[in-house]
């Protein structure tokens, strides 16, 4: 692919998931003035939270009015970026406090403390970017969807390879019919959920680190003592109380542009395959089979899309792939088995087509990536929906969650129905749908 990029106006203009100007939500009150700033407060400062907040800081129209950290060592990096912000503990003192002089929430804490903050922002009025995977149950994703509708706010998700060139190619390639329709999807990443962590079993109780809010960790999971080098910071993503194992750390970002290109829905069935026997920590390798209903850019009226990760790769059975290629290996990314060629979208790089001499000339479209942070910062000021809203973001978000649940219920064909909320053949699944929260934590729905 040239250089000839196009520019990122007529990009928007030309991508419908980029379109949609909206006219007369009151997403911005101050929008009225041309010098206002946004007022934007984070809950979860250092980790991926500094790379966020540093981010949607250097969009020039941002005022950070407030961070939130449960661990007071962890304000130092964003307080050398964005001096004398204020500082808080607690997120819904912080939200309560800030009132009308804050008028957006960066959620980038732990998963179990998704919906919680996002939630109790949007319940406020404030428009919510949150980390990828959205939350940590296929309910509490379905509530944010809800309730961000209901209150008219500008969302993002923190899957920031959305707006990659390498990724809006991969799903315009799909959509284009380069590969012919789409019969097959092998999504995959090199990590295994149980490995975050480390451990086989809870470790023994430590004392809490000075500066650190057990209780305000732990948020509307349930109590369990502190432990060092479990749980806070990072390696929380193994244990299923808090985070989501591989596929809740990567199936948003790789699983993305497949949902972009083939104009996914919600999965029909659901099954889960791995050697794991705890019911505390995410399995090692795994393999989930989606079955999706087909759509125009499907083969037939179903479509399988196959989630493999802890080293576990998809096989070459493909006559369009030559018996050479070597898949990304750690990183992973997605195989997709098309009528007429094939596609293997690396996470994150360049799409690949195949077989190579019948692609050798093929011209890709010129396609130019952009700020996603800004995006939405750009999308609240001009009450314009943004490409990845809790809209678009949430069925994404809902199918990993409905893999992790099938994971806890390993070699069983689930059957979801989405609308209801339910799988129609196990009650037993149905009870993960959602988790229940430590009293005083309740989520209420949208
Ligand atoms: N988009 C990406 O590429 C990407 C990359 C890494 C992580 N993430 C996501 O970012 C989020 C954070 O991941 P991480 O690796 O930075 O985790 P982390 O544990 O390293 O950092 C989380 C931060 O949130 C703080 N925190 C924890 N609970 C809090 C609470 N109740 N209120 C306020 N602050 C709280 C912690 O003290 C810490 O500063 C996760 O949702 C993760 O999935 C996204």
């Amino acid at each position: 692919m040239k250089n000839a990029y196009i520019s990122r106006r007529r990009f928007l203009g030309q991508t419908a998931l980029f379109a949609g100007a909206i006219a007369g939500f009151p997403y911005f009150a101050r929008s009225a003035s041309p010098n206002s700033l946004l007022q934007v407060a984070v809950v979860g400062v250092n980790g991926q939270g500094l790379s966020d907040l540093s981010e949607i800081g250097s969009h020039k129209k941002v005022k950070f009015v407030g961070f939130c950290d449960i661990d007071t060592k962890q304000f130092q990096k964003a307080d050398e970026k964005f001096p004398h912000v204020r500082h808080f503990s607690d997120y819904r003192e912080m939200i309560a406090t800030l009132g009308d002089t804050c008028d957006a929430v960066q959620v980038s804490t732990p998963d179990h403390t998704h919906a919680p903050a996002a939630m109790t922002a949007m319940r406020a009025g404030k428009h919510v970017y949150c980390e990828k995977p959205l939350a940590q149950t296929v309910w509490e994703v379905r509530q944010m969807r809800l309730l961000a509708e209901k209150k008219k706010l500008i969302t993002q998700m923190g899957n920031q390879i959305h707006s990659h060139m390498a990724y809006q190619l991969g799903a315009r390639l799909l959509r284009d019919g380069a590969i012919g329709k789409i019969k097959e999807v092998h999504s995959y990443i090199g990590v295994s959920g149980i490995a975050y962590a480390g451990l086989t079993a809870r470790p023994p109780e430590a004392t809490v680190p000075e500066g650190v809010d057990w209780n305000l960790w732990i948020g509307s999971a349930p109590m369990r003592p502190y432990a060092a080098e479990a749980y806070h910071p990072f390696k929380w993503r193994s244990w299923q109380d808090f985070g989501g194992g591989a596929l809740g750390d990567f199936g948003c970002h790789v699983l993305d542009p497949m949902f972009m290109g083939l104009a996914l829905t919600a999965p029909t069935s659901i099954r889960a395959e791995h050697d794991s026997t705890s019911n505390e920590l995410w399995p090692g390798p795994e393999t989930v089979y989606y079955t999706f209903p087909g759509t125009p850019y499907t083969a037939g009226k179903e479509v399988l899309v196959t989630w493999r990760d802890g080293g576990l790769q998809p096989a070459l059975a493909s006559s369009f792939l030559p018996a050479t290629l070597k898949l990304p290996k750690g990183s992973g990314g997605s195989l997709v088995i098309g009528e007429s060629g094939a596609m293997l979208l690396p996470h994150w790089a360049k799409p690949r087509l195949f077989p190579e001499e019948k692609f050798a000339h093929y011209k890709f479209p010129d396609i130019d990536s952009h700020n996603h942070y800004h995006a939405w910062v750009d999308g609240i000021l001009a009450n314009q929906k943004t490409s990845d809203g809790f809209d678009y973001a949430g069925p994404l978000a809902e199918t990993v969650q409905l893999g992790n649940i099938a994971a806890r219920l390993p070699r069983k064909d689930l059957k979801w129905d989405a609308a209801a909320l339910k799988f129609t053949n196990s009650p037993e699944a149905t009870a993960l749908v959602k988790r229940a929260f430590r009293t005083g934590w309740e989520i209420q729905p949208a």
